[in-house]
């Protein structure tokens, strides 16, 4: 039976392992997290992040992550993605070369700008990085709702091994060689998805919401197209299909943020409400900073920015969007 270890003792974590459970797999849960690792030893299950999905007993639970590696087939690197840095480093020496690392954290490193495969590429030269992501809560894939996602990998040999992996009924997995995009996409709609939830907190209507949703991902796809991404993975799962979800789902925690924000909450505010990461803050400015250096215009990303990072009003920042010159929506198309 082949090994495959979850990293992360999260929801996603969780919902992951049991796919991979169910496929056969023989699989080891580690978390750093030692309160964590004894509550979901003694429980089974994640309380707070994934509560009824009840962990099955013969996946292996622990914190030593030397033993919860070895042997693997694969990694997933499931923790938050302010924590795929220091974990990778701790991964140094004790895994082979090419070892092959699915990450499916989204984000965007806040001071280096890196995507999460570019910092276990950093931290780990030799290992095999991968992404999978798409429209995926975890809640509907602990309970087998139909998911499907898209897996990115340099060799098409890797996302084949990560696609029979992870496959089955409930569970649909499609291969890509665009990696970088996969990453932008899953990473840069949760900026959107705090726009989204701004828009909702505010009390504006669905008009609004699809038009920050078509508009978000034309956003996304300039700088993705223009950082060496195809424009074609921006409409895919992992884009625009990850977008939707996250803009409309109760289950979104930036989105939820968002609305708080809306509300009139301050960031810090919003995200001890939600209680948990909210990694499209972090995105934002990232998002911002990418904006400029590739000279891509990002008009609701800077309003995001201002709005969480310079008191502006969410409702000025919502009339002046609106209120920018009237314009063509594709400027490259002919009359
Ligand atoms: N929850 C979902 O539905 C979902 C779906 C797709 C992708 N993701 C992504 O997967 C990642 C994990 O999300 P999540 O919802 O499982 O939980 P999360 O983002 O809240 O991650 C929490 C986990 O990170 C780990 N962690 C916390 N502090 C740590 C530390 N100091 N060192 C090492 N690990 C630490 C812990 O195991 C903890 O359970 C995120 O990047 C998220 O965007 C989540």
């Amino acid at each position: 039976m082949s090994k495959v270890t979850v990293l992360g003792g999260g929801g996603w974590a969780i919902a992951l392992a049991k796919v991979l459970f169910e496929n056969g797999k023989d699989v080891v849960i580690w978390s750093a997290l030692e309160r964590e690792v004894e509550e979901l030893k003694s429980t089974r299950e994640n309380k707070i992040s994934l509560p009824g999905v009840i962990i099955p007993e013969k996946i292996e639970i622990t914190n030593d992550l030397e033993v919860a590696v070895k042997d693997a087939e694969i990694i997933v690197m499931a923790v938050a993605s302010s924590f795929v840095r220091l974990t990778s480093k701790r991964l140094k020496g004790i895994i082979p070369d090419g070892q092959i690392i699915v990450d499916v954290a989204k984000g965007i490193e806040d001071d280096t700008f890196y995507t999460m495969t570019d910092i276990i590429e950093d931290e780990l030269p030799t290992a095999d990085a991968a992404v999978l992501s798409g429209p995926s809560h975890a809640e509907e894939v602990g309970r087998k709702i139909p998911t499907v996602v898209v897996i990115g990998a340099k060799k098409k040999t890797t996302a084949l091994k990560i696609q029979e992996t992870f496959a089955n009924n409930y569970f649909r997995t499609y291969i890509s060689p665009d990696r970088k995009s996969i990453e932008l996409g899953g990473s840069l709609k949760n900026v959107i998805a705090l726009a989204a939830g701004i828009i909702d907190g505010l009390g504006f209507g669905d008009n609004t919401e699809a038009a920050l949703i078509t508009r978000g991902i034309k956003e996304i796809t300039a700088l993705g197209v223009k950082m060496g991404g195809h424009s074609r993975t921006f409409n895919g799962l992992s884009g625009i299909g990850d977008l939707i979800v996250t803009c409309n789902s109760k289950h979104s925690r930036n989105r939820r943020a968002g609305v708080l924000i809306g509300k009139g909450y301050t960031l810090d505010e919003a995200v001890k409400e939600v209680n948990m990461v909210v990694e499209g803050a972090v995105s934002a400015k990232a998002a911002l900073h990418l904006a400029k250096k590739y000279e891509v215009n990002m008009p609701i990303v800077e309003k995001v920015n201002e709005v969480l990072f310079d008191n502006e009003p969410a409702e000025k920042a919502m009339w002046e969007l609106m209120s920018r010159e009237q314009t063509s929506e594709y400027s490259d198309l002919e009359w």
